[in-house]
């Protein structure tokens, strides 16, 4: 008798699916309005298939008085009217499924907007009624709030209503934290994401993980280090942060979407944890489990200084859990909440750990070369793209877009820029909207010609980086991130891959029959007999000196088997300006 034959198991998509995050926003504004809006994403699809991403990311789209820009919900199973409604958000989904792109949405299950109607009635219904057992509601201590909590974006956690009550925002007043061991509130967040699952969605980026769930006394916390920020006393506060009670949220979302996806054939749903755990990948590993995430994001890269030891540690502690848990890697290095990679690694203290706080929103300022920054940030992308995993990409990264430092204050709008009165300068910077096209008209293509002004104005000189000039321009930065994914494609298949010791100023993995070195140094250094075993199929830069690699570059040597129908030759150098 002779069995079926045994086929190698299939991996689900997000394995090694490349995913782009739209801050929809600063996307694309199709109505003139000067705001993003999901008839601007679709308008831009064809960017986005041309580019070769599996999927796409929405930031929060959801109706929210954008006091947090969508991450302050007002109601969770709608869509923001500047945005479109439901229909247009179908089409969407349709018009990417035509083009083989899923699209994720991101759910924000620590908080809503103080708008919304629950906590209306919450604020209404009075000390004591159910409708504030949904959310942390607690008398105070004289005229003193009920503890020493501290909130993410400054001052204190606790703001006082009419009647003397006193109710918990871990980021802000107008982001009242939800009780999520109340059964309404269990039940609500289950129906919301049945909602979207129902409408296509094929996964969520979870928003701020670690602060769901909460000691149920609510003691005071621990003092911290003399200077700490409110910011770093809210993400470190033992009572707040990475709970047991949150856990317990995780594992009912994790059954409910396997749940759904037995009942739905065909459907591959990911659950991904936006959770910063620096450097203790023993702490992803609490979210990133077969009983809650599916994965959870690598955000040791992005907060790496750029040098060798502190990269290879970022990049094996992922390889470590993906071959001894077989946890996916999911690697991102930008977001809407930190420095554009560009301007990031262009400082000129990249190089320095103590240029980083460890909280992804606070930097050192230095002096930045762009240039610099843009060969480091390529060397970046290049190198993560070698690797086995998802790679998310951050909107406008793939035109090599610095961070607006100088944006004018007057325009500012994001709460940490307002609530800590200037002090920290916020996100904006990495928000200003896309330039489409050169002619700077609509704001270089954001807004139809006769728009309104963009909701962030852009700089002068935006239209350098517009994506119609680097379309046509083969040595751009867009033509280096499609070839760079076109080679991935290619040559960066299998899930084995491990750090090699090249050379101690190198980062190297092998991925099967691929080697992907990066060199972080100004220098070139050499790569001994490497180049001779295959050929090298990507090079960021182009090495002046046999036998090495160029500073601040990325390459690929792959031994080509020329029987494969893939084999016999190089794939086009990614090699920029
Ligand atoms: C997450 C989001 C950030 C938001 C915060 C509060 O960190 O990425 O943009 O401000 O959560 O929801």
């Amino acid at each position: 008798m002779t069995g079926p034959t045994a086929s190698p198991p299939v991996r689900p998509w997000w394995h090694d699916a490349v995913v782009y995050q739209v801050y929809v926003r600063s996307f694309a504004d199709s109505d003139g309005d000067g705001i993003g809006d999901l008839d601007g994403v679709r308008s831009r699809l064809d960017h986005l298939a041309g580019l070769g991403v599996e999927a796409i990311w929405l930031n929060p789209c959801y109706p929210s008085p954008q006091r947090d820009h969508g991450y302050d919900v007002s109601d969770y199973c709608s869509i923001e009217p500047a945005y479109g409604d439901l229909d247009t958000f179908d089409r969407l989904v349709a018009d990417a499924a035509a083009r083989g792109i899923k699209v994720l949405m991101d759910v924000v299950p620590n908080h809503c907007s103080s708008e919304h109607p629950w906590f209306r009635a919450a604020l209404e219904a009075g000390p004591g009624s159910p409708e504030r057992a949904r959310f942390f509601f607690r008398d105070g201590v004289g005229d003193e709030p009920p503890n020493n909590w501290r909130a993410v974006f400054g001052g204190s956690a606790w703001t006082r209503v009419d009647d003397g009550q006193w109710y918990l925002g871990t980021f802000s007043p107008y982001q009242p934290d939800w009780d999520h061991t109340h059964p309404d509130v269990a039940d609500h967040f289950e129906q919301v994401l049945r909602f979207w699952f129902d409408r296509g969605v094929e996964g969520f980026r979870v928003d701020a993980v670690p602060p769901v769930g909460k000691a149920p006394e609510l003691p005071d916390q621990p003092p911290g280090p003399p200077g700490a920020t409110d910011e770093e006393l809210a993400l470190s506060n033992p009572f707040a942060t990475f709970r047991p009670e949150g856990h317990a949220v995780w594992r009912r979302w994790r059954r409910l979407t396997d749940r759904y996806v037995d009942e739905h054939p065909g459907r591959e749903i990911v659950l991904v944890a936006e959770a910063y755990t620096p450097r203790r990948p023993d702490l992803l590993l609490e979210y990133a489990r077969p009983d809650e995430f599916h994965q959870a994001f690598a955000f040791d890269v992005l907060l790496s200084p750029w040098r060798a030891s502190e990269l290879r540690q970022a990049v094996g502690d992922q390889l470590m859990l993906l071959h001894d848990e077989g946890v996916v890697p999911t690697w991102t290095l930008s977001n809407h909440d930190v420095q554009r990679t560009v301007t990031r690694l262009g400082r000129a203290n990249a190089t320095d750990p103590a240029s980083y706080t460890g909280s992804a929103l606070r930097y050192v300022d230095a002096p930045v070369d762009l240039e610099l920054g843009r060969r480091r940030a390529l060397a970046a992308i290049a190198f993560v793209l070698a690797l086995p995993g998802s790679v998310y990409l951050y909107q406008g990264e793939e035109l090599g877009l610095p961070d607006w430092l100088d944006l004018p204050d007057v325009a500012r709008q994001d709460p940490v820029f307002l609530r800590t009165a200037g002090a920290f300068r916020g996100r904006d910077g990495c928000r200003v909207p896309l330039p489409w096209t050169a002619d700077p008209a609509g704001a270089h293509g954001f807004s139809p010609t006769t728009g309104a002004a963009p909701w962030l104005p852009q700089p002068d000189d935006w239209g350098r980086w517009a994506a119609d000039a680097q379309a046509a321009d083969p040595d751009s930065t867009l033509a280096t991130y499609r070839a760079l994914l076109a080679a991935r494609r290619r040559f960066a298949t299998g899930n084995d891959a491990r750090l090699v010791d090249l050379h101690p100023d190198l980062v190297a993995v092998r991925r099967g029959r691929l080697v992907a070195v990066l060199n972080p140094t100004p220098e070139p250094v050499r790569v001994g007999d490497l180049l001779t075993v295959g050929d090298v199929v990507v090079a960021t830069e182009r090495s002046a000196a046999r036998g090495t690699i160029a500073p601040d570059a990325t390459i690929w040597v792959a031994a080509v088997d020329a029987t494969s129908p893939n084999g016999g030759g190089p794939a086009r150098v990614a090699s920029p300006r």
